[in-house]
């Protein structure tokens, strides 16, 4: 085999794995056997220089930087699409009647839907199947040359699979998916260097980097919606048929679309795609509905540079600009401060939105937020509004930076932020008014104590007015009453007694709930489950210390010492026992503990060190299966677990015929039992 046929060879298996790795998602070889490919061909081009041409993988690295891009005439110009923004089912209609009207028809048409991806347009220039030349969409009729860059782009084919067309144009969006974005994001603050701000603005810079190098370490991907110039191919019937070949010739052509009949058909499309679009790996703004057969489509023709047979829909925008007029500071509770933007208001995720998190004092300083900067709101789903970037250029010149508070807000206590933690917290505790409100709300909440009617306007004045102090005045009725109810501001006596009535009925609880009432720090309503499932009784856990909380399942370290701790506090206890004092109750059982777990009444001895499990997580497994772990060997003991470097007591159990295992057999025991 001569030097020009390894390499071609090597170029066209380089390209198979690339177009499995990053087109299908189906990795053909390991990582290391790729490389090795790889290295074998950069030592062939680097031996024979002169083979070497611009479309070998290797290439894909970027090259020279550039002074800037050069102009490209599009041949066949880059169009874009209406826009329908209407509700649901009426943008589809909308477009289906135009269609039809123009078309003089009264049947269903056939229509194409796509995802409207959100990201950069290009065109690709396929001549003969080589990748000659990418441009941008520019004004629609001159964009730039960045070659290069696409280059970089690993699920764009340099060569296309089994298309030798004369000319070949691929229009399509780069788009950098939310997994790339998030990692590559990661990556630079990890190195304190500067974040995108959203995956489209990365896949735009990118594009439009100048250095190659820098762009090639941005994650990139592609997606093909349709065709520019084409000359020696024969086209298909439809668009559909046309982003079928597309695929076969290897280019990446999303799997989220259909083929469809008529106007309840694309909203039908519209809806679904709505309700999948937070799972999505890339960011879409809406979807896009063509006409299928093309040539109805050059029947239809174009209205004002705009193609009569091809409509974007688009859906609520997910991000925009406003102004921050205030940072303000929240108080959680669990006494965490978080710093909270108070926005110009603005229509964003389909509400309008005026204030925005700004999760924690790190994250303002890294998004450098001032107060008066524009910045970007994002509202995804039914994910709470936060503020994703600052746009510095219009920072103006009386911006102030933000300063956390050395104080609560609320309470005057002193706020500790401790080593290693992210989060400000307030050490006011039930002192705190904000905290108090919120164990308030959490203990009355339809989950825990479910007290209807106990809303935040309520429970903000019974705070403020200093009626209620501790979760268990609520059901002090010389406290809380009728009286005072009513007394209260826009309370009738109506709603009064459905609130005495809701405060009686909730009095009967059951253990579960009342644990998720007490809004014990890392204690959520599945952990309150398995305690109250464990240990059957509100005083077993009251008292169990770290060790018997660690045999509950999935109760961890952190987990245990939070339960211990907040019991461990004197007033806890006090809330407790004065909750049930007034009359709060559930039935107690005696606990699952003593069940028949897989290894209740085994007695276990650990001794030596086990390779791949910590001493205590060896315990608390053995434990949560019933099994009793005791610290030396007698004649009561079942099993030895004998580790590495075990001395008297694996001898002790020797002596006393006792079975020994060895690490692989306690974890092949565990894995049954479990
Ligand atoms: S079709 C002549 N299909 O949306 C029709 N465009 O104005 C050309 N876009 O910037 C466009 N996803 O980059 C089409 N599935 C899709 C699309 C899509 C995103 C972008 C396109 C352009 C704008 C349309």
């Amino acid at each position: 085999m001569t030097a020009a046929q390894r390499i071609a060879h090597l170029r066209a298996e380089i390209e198979r794995h690339n177009h499995a790795y990053y087109v299908l998602d189906a990795p053909t070889i390991p990582d290391a056997e790729y490389d090795k490919l790889f290295r074998e061909l950069q030592a062939l081009e680097a031996q024979h220089p002169e083979l070497l041409t611009p479309d070998s993988p290797t290439q894909r690295v970027g090259g020279k930087v550039l002074d800037g891009f050069a102009s490209v005439r599009h041949t066949v110009p880059m169009l874009s699409i209406r826009t329908e923004t209407d509700t649901e089912s009426s943008g589809a209609t909308n477009f289906d009647t135009r269609v039809r009207n123009a078309l003089g028809s009264a049947g269903d048409i056939e229509y194409a839907c796509e995802l409207k991806f959100d990201g950069l347009a290009v065109n690709l220039r396929y001549e003969k199947g080589v990748l000659v030349q990418a441009a941008t969409r520019g004004d629609g009729e001159t964009g730039e040359d960045v070659t290069q860059n696409v280059r970089t782009i690993h699920c764009v084919p340099l060569h296309l699979r089994g298309c030798a067309a004369e000319v070949l144009e691929v229009r399509g969006e780069v788009y950098m998916s939310r997994g790339d974005f998030e990692r590559y994001n990661e990556k630079q603050r990890a190195q304190g260097l500067a974040t995108l701000v959203n995956p489209r603005n990365g896949a735009a810079g990118s594009i439009r980097q100048l250095d190659p190098k820098l762009a090639a370490r941005r994650p990139l991907s592609f997606f093909a919606y349709g065709l520019g110039e084409v000359h020696g191919w024969a086209l298909p019937e439809t668009h559909s048929g046309i982003l079928d070949a597309l695929a076969r010739f290897g280019i990446p052509v999303c799997a989220e679309r259909a083929v469809v009949r008529g106007a309840g058909a694309l909203a039908e499309f519209h809806r679904r795609v709505a309700a999948k679009r937070d799972e999505l790996p890339f960011d879409i703004d809406g979807v896009v509905y063509k006409v299928n057969d093309l040539k109805l489509q050059a029947a239809l023709g174009f209205v004002s540079r705009e193609p009569r047979w091809a409509v974007a829909h688009k859906f609520p925008a997910e991000e925009q600009l406003t102004i921050v007029r205030d940072i303000e500071v929240q108080v959680g509770r669990t006494g965490k401060l978080t710093p909270v933007a108070k926005l110009e208001p603005v229509f964003v995720g389909g509400t309008t939105v005026s204030n925005a998190t700004l999760h924690n004092e790190g994250e303002i300083r890294r998004k450098d937020v001032h107060i008066g900067d524009t910045v970007i709101v994002r509202r995804a789903g039914d994910v709470i509004p936060e503020v994703v970037g600052v746009l510095p250029e219009r920072r103006p010149a009386d911006a102030k930076p933000f300063v956390m508070p050395t104080t609560c807000p609320v309470c005057g206590s002193h706020v500790v932020r401790e080593e290693g933690e992210a989060d400000a917290r307030c050490t006011g505790g039930l002192f705190c008014a904000a905290q108090r409100k919120q164990a308030i709300l959490h203990f009355a909440g339809r989950r825990a104590m479910d007290i209807e009617g106990l809303g935040d306007k309520l429970v903000d004045q019974l705070v403020d007015e200093n009626i209620i102090h501790s979760l268990s005045d609520l059901y002090n009725r010389k406290v809380l009453n009728l009286q005072s109810l009513v007394a209260l501001e826009r309370m009738a006596e109506k709603s009064a007694q459905n609130i005495v009535d809701a405060l009686e009925k909730s009095k009967s609880t059951t253990l579960n709930r009342f644990l998720f009432a007490l809004g014990i720090r890392h204690v959520g309503e599945s952990t309150a489950k398995d305690l109250a499932r464990h240990f059957g009784k509100l005083d077993v856990i009251m008292q169990a210390g770290e060790d018997r909380l660690l045999a509950v399942h999935d109760v961890g370290p952190v987990v245990a010492q939070s339960i211990v701790a907040f019991f461990g506090e004197m007033h806890n206890r006090e809330v407790v026992q004065q909750l049930r004092a007034l009359g709060v109750h559930w039935e107690e059982h005696d606990g699952a503990m003593n069940e028949q777990l897989p290894l209740s009444g085994k007695t276990f001895v650990l001794t030596g060190t086990l390779a791949s499990l910590a001493r205590d997580e060896a315990k608390s497994r053995l434990e949560a299966l019933g099994a009793k772990v005791a610290g030396s060997v007698s004649k009561k003991t079942d099993y030895v677990v004998a580790g590495e470097e075990a001395g008297s007591k694996l001898e002790k159990a020797r002596e006393l015929n006792i079975p020994v295992w060895d690490e692989q057999q306690l974890l092949e025991r565990l894995k049954e039992c479990e």
